[in-house]
């Protein structure tokens, strides 16, 4: 038992989504060891298909397995929206999403709830099937944001343009006057600074990341996973360029990670695109 405990918890995005995740886990849990997996090579995510997302899910897990993990926490919207459900029983370690926490949180906040988040997860509804579960009367509004990770991968989140984008997914929602806006992509919490100067402070914002980690953090002592002594350093794995990962990763980090090479089977090509935005009623 001594020996699991000490082991990893696994923690995987597309990108540096993910972080948002890992820095609450340091503040939540600063005891475990992380491993941190992004599949650079093949995002954004948001514009594949479930197939698609499936099959690269089940290569991280098989990977993480590989490597001893003790947990994985998806830290990725899409992921969990995708295959969380799919692929839970396929593996021996416990695998947590981020949307049944965003959820939970959302509907403890407020009933007029817009979600945003990649065109894959609004199309999916998770976030609707599952804060409607918890409050039939809760009213949700999601809207998909294909242009958000691309320009923040590409470190462009001061750009006016990126604003301007902004502007543009965020109207649909304030035009349905909602109290509470989930960050449904954990990439977005990165462009929280942008996100507050369009919408007015009276709306609550959530980022689904803190409350995955209290979940995990309770699942690990229910399970006597918990670990207790010092941490090992946060290990880094990309399937793209180790060096535009490391130095990307350095205004949330405060210093440029050593980053590893992972290959993982490998395809390309999304299957589907939005071009326009689109609000899922
Ligand atoms: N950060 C991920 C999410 O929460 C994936 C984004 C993407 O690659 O499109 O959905």
């Amino acid at each position: 038992m001594r020996e699991i405990q000490n082991s990893p918890i696994g923690v995987f995005d597309s990108g540096v989504g993910g972080l948002t995740v890992l820095r609450e886990l340091y503040r939540q849990l600063p005891q475990e060891s992380i491993l941190y997996f992004a599949d650079t090579a093949r995002l954004p995510y948001g514009d594949r298909s479930g197939t698609e997302i499936l099959q690269f899910v089940r290569e991280i897990l098989a990977w993480m397995t590989q490597q001893n993990v003790k947990m994985v926490i998806m830290a990725c919207n899409t992921s969990s929206a995708l295959a969380l459900e799919a692929v839970r029983q396929e593996f021996d370690f416990p695998i947590l999403g981020v949307i049944l926490p965003g959820a939970k949180a959302a509907v403890k906040q407020g009933k007029r709830i817009g979600v945003i988040s990649t065109p894959a997860t609004a199309k999916s509804q998770a976030y609707r099937q599952a804060i409607q579960e918890i409050n039939p009367d809760a009213q949700v509004w999601q809207v998909g944001c294909p242009k958000f990770v691309p320009l923040i991968e590409e470190n462009r989140i001061w750009d006016v343009y990126t604003r301007q984008v902004a502007q543009e997914y965020l109207a649909p929602l304030l035009a349905h006057n909602i109290d509470t806006l989930v960050y449904g992509c954990t990439h977005y919490r990165h462009l929280e600074a942008v996100i507050k100067t369009i919408v007015p402070p009276t709306v609550k914002l959530i980022d689904p990341a803190s409350y995955v980690v209290q979940a995990a953090t309770k699942e690990l002592e229910l399970m006597g996973l918990s670990k207790t002594s010092c941490p090992l350093p946060t290990r880094f794995a990309v399937s793209g360029c180790s060096r535009t990962f490391s130095q990307l990763s350095r205004q949330w980090l405060g210093y440029c990670p050593s980053v590893e090479s992972v290959s993982l089977p490998i395809s390309l090509t999304p299957t589907f695109a939005w071009e326009q935005v689109e609000v899922l009623e």
